[in-house]
């Protein structure tokens, strides 16, 4: 069974033709960009889950994680200043920048903001988070981590919810999905998606880009979370090795860095087509699946239907403003 959620997203995100006039194919895109405002982007997804296991151990903190624009960061700064619980985020920078971005939007929410340099957060992230949460517990002052991206067991339920969703909303649309893509930089999101495929034996292929580390490194991430999800869910399901789909070659110049081709392709998408990506996520990875479409890649190559998840991420173009060429 479903561990319960609490209800923060606008859902369901609507589902739209993409009309694309140098692609073979019509794509569709799942607009979870407009999950809400503040809490916009997929995370929110995965926090209704772990917030409501928060409140339910009574803790009054959450302490997260992430780059200092990170979206999940600041979808945590906005549910805890709704919910009025305190929020205390690590944010990984080198340098101080000035407020801008999610990072603004953290300031605006009243996060506490820790600031940790990128070899810290590498290696001490973890131990520093619980050195916080053993400070900030006493009397009835609790506090609740929620790790990176929020890609953890219980964070994985909204992503297996999301493909729910899009099978009902299949069946109201008249459409079916065979091909399903996202972004892939925790890995949650995608993990989310894989078990409900496979617990459901829905039949689909879904396909993760990856915008940071390697394929070989997510396939490895899906089946450490599986256990944990199993365990949540009470049931068990087959998942093997060959289920896991990912395009690979999209991490570009690493994570949070774009080349120029990178920016020139969201500038002229949003163009083409009136839909705009952000240059950490849905950028690279609506950029892979375009070039994999072009290059008839033997993933898609038998596709009918794909459905590209829009996960949001939208704050995180500001502080690139600098990068396109207009
Ligand atoms: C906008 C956006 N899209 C996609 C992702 C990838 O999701 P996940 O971390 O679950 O892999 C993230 C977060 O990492 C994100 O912020």
């Amino acid at each position: 069974m479903k561990p319960e959620r609490l209800v923060l997203a606008n859902l369901p995100t609507r589902i739209e033709p993409l009309r694309c006039p140098d692609l073979k194919y019509l794509l569709y895109l799942k607009r979870d960009d407009q999950t809400g405002s503040e809490f916009a982007g997929n995370k929110i997804r995965k926090l209704e889950y772990a917030v409501k296991e928060a409140l339910d151990q009574g803790c009054n903190t959450l302490i997260t994680c992430g780059g200092i624009q990170s979206n999940h960061a600041r979808a945590t700064a906005a549910v805890a200043a709704k919910l009025g619980l305190s929020c205390h985020l690590f944010l990984r920078t080198d340098q101080r920048l000035h407020p801008q971005g999610n990072y603004l939007l953290d300031e605006l929410l009243g996060a506490t903001i820790h600031f940790i340099s990128a070899d810290d957060y590498r290696n001490h992230r973890q131990e520093k988070m619980e050195q916080l949460q053993a400070e900030l517990t006493n009397g009835n002052n609790k506090a609740y981590i929620i790790p990176e991206g929020a890609s953890n067991a219980i964070g994985t339920f909204g992503y297996y919810n999301a493909l729910e969703e899009i099978v009902a909303q299949e069946k109201q649309l008249g459409i079916t999905f065979d091909t399903i893509v996202c972004a892939v930089g925790s890995g949650g999101t995608y993990a989310g998606l894989v078990f409900a495929n496979s617990h459901h034996q829905f039949g689909k292929t879904i396909i993760g880009v990856n915008i940071c580390d390697s394929a070989e490194h997510f396939k490895q991430v899906t089946m450490g979370l599986r256990d944990g999800f199993t365990e949540y869910l009470g049931e068990t399901f087959p998942l093997n090795d060959e289920e896991l789909h990912l395009i690979d070659g999209n991490v570009g110049r690493g994570y949070a860095l774009n080349t120029p081709d990178e920016m020139d392709f969201i500038r002229d998408f949003a163009r083409k087509t009136g839909v705009i990506f952000d240059p950490v996520y849905t950028g690279k990875a609506m950029r892979g699946l375009y070039q994999a479409i072009q290059t008839d890649h033997p993933l898609i190559r038998k596709s009918k239907n794909i459905l590209f998840i829009h996960t949001g991420g939208l704050y995180g173009l500001f502080p690139k403003a600098e990068e396109f060429k207009f």
